[in-house]
């Protein structure tokens, strides 16, 4: 019983360490962390407030989904997703059946956290002996050919940033900051993407701002690393994130490899300074000359920057489904309705754009958080259709297949009419590999409530 008590006694010592936001832990609430009874169990951290035990995390708020979005929702999706379409929409309707994911930081000491998630049922997504080492392309030294690189980039920041709006995360100090110095002879912690995911819906705390400190873990829907693991990006490599804010991806591709140059792009002068925030949390002073942030209009990126970058992103803006459906007004549900028949005009120009800021034999991913197809296959195909040079890539094999444990994927194109709809995360008998080239789409289910997420990866041709 000592020992069980030291252990408790650690483990709350490590909890404050990390700094949640969140009061005292109780006895009880430990112990109800680390049993695995059932779906509820990760909700169950309490607080001790007068004589009444309250939930502090985990239970969503109420909120009431939009009823002239979920009916425009119900007439596309029955069509396009036949059957699968039934089960998505009992997840999206149901906030506490959501999965979180929590992204470790590579740059911070992640040890105790590890600890704590363990303990408290969580697992990770990417065991270094599948997914990940295979997709994550980085080794933890900058080789000499890899610094020449940078030196040569048009972006080495002692010539002068990409364009004049170039803003460079204002960074505290902290661990890292203060051993690197030196950009000629560091050498970063591994490259590891890793991500701890809960069988059920537990939502762990998010971290406090600690001046000084990066913070350890992001929070995200797991299926948002799929396009960064599509990307591929290796040591060395020049990255373009055409549409960045809030940044969770570009940390996902730090975690990944050690680019000479990721150009984080965000015209919104509110959301880019959400990145920037994001960006001088998690990463080390050190690499701001590596990881820069742009404030152009991505549709004209490429014009101005052709054929520089080895990979680029389009994590578009897209109908949210996931948000959308809780807007917050029917006003705002119609208004949004309205902005979705806009989308894939922008997002088609926004492809077009990376495609042209690819070098040759580069690689595009592009992504969407929506079910749409207008915003999927169709803007890949319509660009793809008027661009001899770039060819989709499968990512079936690649990603689907290994990863269909945590996710349930559809490759299914808009018009198979219901009929033709695979089960999730089984082999597509009745799609062809024309559509499947397209991209994969993760579709929420039961027990696998990631995405949506729409992913396609195009190669520029030499
Ligand atoms: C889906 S969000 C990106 C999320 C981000 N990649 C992440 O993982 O945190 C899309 C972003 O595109 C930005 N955006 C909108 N119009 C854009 C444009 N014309 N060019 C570039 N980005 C744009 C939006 O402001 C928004 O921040």
């Amino acid at each position: 019983m000592s020992e069980l008590k030291l252990l408790i006694n650690q483990f709350y010592s490590a909890w404050r360490t990390i700094g949640f936001k969140r009061p005292k832990l109780t006895w009880t609430s430990l112990c109800s962390c680390n049993c695995h009874a059932g779906p509820e169990v990760g909700l169950k951290l309490r607080v001790k407030k007068g004589s009444s035990n309250k939930v502090i995390k985990g239970r969503k708020k109420e909120r009431a989904s939009c009823q002239q979005v979920l009916d425009h929702f119900d007439q596309q999706y029955s069509q396009e997703l036949g059957h699968l379409w039934a089960s998505a929409r009992a997840v999206l309707l149901d906030p506490h059946s959501w999965q979180y994911g929590v992204m470790l930081n590579r740059f911070s000491a992640v040890t105790d956290i590890t600890q704590i998630l363990r303990s408290q049922g969580f697992s990770t997504l990417l065991p270094q002996t599948d997914a990940s080492s295979l997709l994550c392309g980085g080794s933890s030294t900058v080789s000499n050919s890899e610094q020449q690189v940078e030196k040569d980039s048009p972006h080495d920041t002692s010539k002068g940033p990409p364009n004049d709006s170039h803003l460079l995360p204002n960074i505290t100090s902290h661990a890292f900051s203060q051993d690197l110095q030196s950009e000629t002879s560091y050498s970063l912690p591994h490259p590891s993407l890793q991500c701890y995911i809960h069988p059920y819906p537990h939502r762990f705390p998010s971290q406090a701002h600690r001046p000084g400190q990066l913070k350890q873990y992001y929070l995200l829907n797991a299926a948002s690393l799929l396009p960064v693991l599509a990307l591929q990006v290796r040591d060395g490599e020049k990255v373009l994130d055409l549409c960045s804010a809030p940044g969770g991806k570009a940390l996902a591709i730090m975690q990944c490899a050690n680019p000479a140059l990721l150009c984080c792009n965000e015209p919104d002068p509110h959301r880019r300074n959400w990145l920037a925030k994001t960006l001088e949390s998690f990463l080390p002073r050190s690499l701001n000359s590596r990881v820069i942030v742009s404030a152009q209009d991505g549709r004209s990126f490429g014009q101005t920057e052709v054929g520089t970058y080895d990979k680029v992103l389009v994590d578009a803006p897209c109908s949210n489904d996931r948000s959308w459906l809780y807007s917050c007004s029917s006003q705002q549900g119609e208004h949004r309705l309205k902005e979705r028949t806009r989308l894939p005009a922008l997002q088609a120009q926004l492809l077009r754009s990376a495609l042209t800021a690819v070098r040759p034999g580069g690689v595009v991913v592009y992504s969407t958080c929506t079910l749409s197809s207008s915003e999927n296959y169709s803007v890949v195909e319509t660009v793809l259709n008027n661009c001899p040079d770039a060819e989709p890539e499968d990512l079936w094999e690649e990603i689907a297949v290994p990863l269909s444990k945590y996710f349930a994927f559809s490759p299914a194109h808009a018009d198979h009419g219901g009929e033709t709809v695979p089960k999730p995360s089984l082999q597509p008998l009745n799609v062809s590999s024309y559509h499947q080239r397209h991209g994969i789409l993760v579709v929420p289910q039961p027990g696998k409530t990631w995405g949506p997420m729409f992913l396609s990866r195009i190669r520029r041709r030499k």
